[in-house]
């Protein structure tokens, strides 16, 4: 088996991973791998923006609070602190590396989103706020010798020996072969592929995660799956994102009769915070069995929404629909995974020399509902500093020569089917109002699946599928054990806060979903 060595090992080329490894090559070679091309990652269909401090009426404390808020009492706080603290720096810094965000004169202009107490959401040509951070970080690793990047490069599983990561086996255009490094960050990005409608791009099969846990690093969270209001709901087009800048700008959510209907579950109406607005949504659609609700953007005009969401309007036009003209039918979608690999505020993870970024990571730093726009800053400011520890704290590995990963790779016939049928599971049981019943069916049946999580693979639908059984399973699992509604994690059987509701819940190979003390 082809063996290759570096210093350190990144898997993910979104904008975590592109700051750890930017970060890492100052101390050493840094290998970036990336199982599809590099920017095809959610960093790059980022639409609203990011979320930072820096506007005058704004100050850090505000963001803390307002990131805390919306977490539902579950945030770590110092995570929120490290977040909004250090965020500004990471955006002044992306600028001298030349990002250009919208301006209005010579300002920075500051858009507005659901849970902000402030105008504090910066975006790049109106809606395309992604491909402008990972075009410039990007161009910054392709300027650095010390990093290499490797496309189309799957991470089937960690080599983990006496407790340390010492790389990963990968299978690069599928032949097997070993990556070591002395430190390895996971910044593969979330989970949204495990639900049939979701926000997320195809690659998010929630990789870094799974391969973590069959190492036995410690999970947190995983059943804090965020859901986006808005999606587009048109049966010929894929459920496209609609920014939740839209609401922020004076969108209006509407049922079929043309009411707002958000007056009858928040004062904060269309900019509640996510989880609110999305149960909303579904109790709307479950009350009156439609299949979506109305976006209204017809009062803003169109010069204004061909100026602001520009990629928003052209994409509906495809479709289309005319959305200065006609109500845009939404409904939501599985948007961002809150849990993930538990870590500390320097990306240390619960195995040595395994650090993890974005995503992937679970630091706390979200709780229980992540404020909107809060995640691009978390994979620059987390990145970095998974980054600077895994420099820091990399040892040197020992020799694995005669490592042999038992490779006599499985093939799954039905596989696709399998997915299809999973997404749809998770979709009906597992998704914004769970209930013991639902989630002990869909146990069940993810238990029939598990075969398939001991199986060896080299193809990417099959080691997806491995993967997303592994991530559903691991959801559910964390779902059931968390008997209290809090912020995305709503139980129709226990609606309340009640006992416990405070205590995080972690997963480990070793004992399954636990009460943390
Ligand atoms: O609505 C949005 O543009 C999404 C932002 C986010 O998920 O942070």
């Amino acid at each position: 088996m082809q063996k290759e060595k570096t210093d350190f090992l990144v898997i993910g080329s979104g904008v975590a991973g592109l700051s750890a490894a930017i970060e890492l090559s100052k101390h050493g070679k840094v290998l970036v791998i990336t199982k599809d091309i590099p920017t095809e990652g959610s960093t790059e269909y980022a639409q609203g923006g990011i979320a930072v401090a820096l506007s005058d009426e704004d100050e850090v404390g505000i963001h803390y609070e307002d990131t805390l808020r919306a977490g539902d009492g579950l945030c770590r706080e110092q995570a929120v602190k490290t977040l909004v603290e250090e965020g500004p720096e990471r955006i002044m810094e992306l600028i001298s590396w030349g990002a250009e965000f919208d301006k209005e004169g010579a300002k920075l202009a500051f858009g507005l989103e659901a849970a902000h107490s402030r105008k504090r959401i910066l975006h790049s040509k109106g809606d395309s706020t992604g491909k402008e951070l990972e075009r410039v970080l990007i161009n910054k690793a392709r300027s650095i010798p010390n990093i290499k990047r490797y496309p189309f490069t799957l991470a089937v599983d960690l080599i983990v020996e006496n407790g340390a990561c010492l790389g990963a086996a990968v299978s690069r255009e599928r032949t097997p072969s070993i990556i070591l490094a002395r430190a390895t960050v996971l910044a593969t990005g979330g989970t949204g592929q495990v639900y049939a409608v979701t926000t997320n791009p195809e690659v998010a099969t929630g990789d870094g995660i799974a391969i973590a846990y069959r190492a036995g690093a410690m999970l947190e969270d995983m059943e804090f799956v965020q859901f986006h209001p808005t999606s587009l709901y048109l049966p010929s087009a894929p459920h496209f994102l609609l920014t939740e800048a839209l609401r922020g700008e004076g969108g209006l959510l509407l049922d079929s009769s043309g009411e707002r209907f958000m007056k009858r579950y928040h004062r904060d109406m269309e900019l509640a915070s996510r989880d609110v607005v999305s149960r909303a949504i579904i109790t709307e659609m479950n009350r009156t069995g439609a299949s979506h609700v109305w976006l209204d953007l017809r009062h803003m005009g169109r010069e204004f929404i061909k100026k602001r969401f520009p990629m928003v309007y052209a994409t509906c036009q495809r479709y289309e629909l005319d959305i200065a003209k006609e109500l845009i039918p939404v409904c939501p979608a599985a948007h961002y995974m809150m849990g993930g690999v538990k870590t500390d505020i320097f990306g240390r993870t619960s195995i040595q020399n395994l650090f993890a970024a974005g995503e992937a990571a679970c630091t706390g730093v979200h709780g229980a509902n992540r404020l909107a726009s809060n995640s691009l800053l978390e994979g620059l400011v987390f990145g970095k500093r998974a980054g600077s520890a895994a420099a820091l704290e990399a040892a040197g590995q020992p020799d694995v020569d005669g490592l042999q990963l038992g490779l006599l790779p499985y093939s799954i016939p039905a596989h696709d089917e399998i997915r299809g049928d999973l997404r749809r599971l998770m979709g009906r049981n597992v998704g914004i109002i769970r209930s013991r019943n639902s989630l002990k069916e869909a146990a069940e049946q993810l238990e029939k699946w598990s075969y398939i999580e001991d199986k060896v693979f080299v193809t990417r639908r099959e080691l997806e599928l491995k993967n997303m059984i592994q991530i559903a399973s691991l959801i559910t699992r964390a779902a059931l054990l968390r008997k209290n509604s809090a912020g995305a994690h709503y139980r129709s059987d226990f609606p309340m806060k009640t006992t416990n509701w405070k205590s995080h819940i972690g997963i480990t190979k070793e004992k399954g979903p636990f009460i943390e003390e």
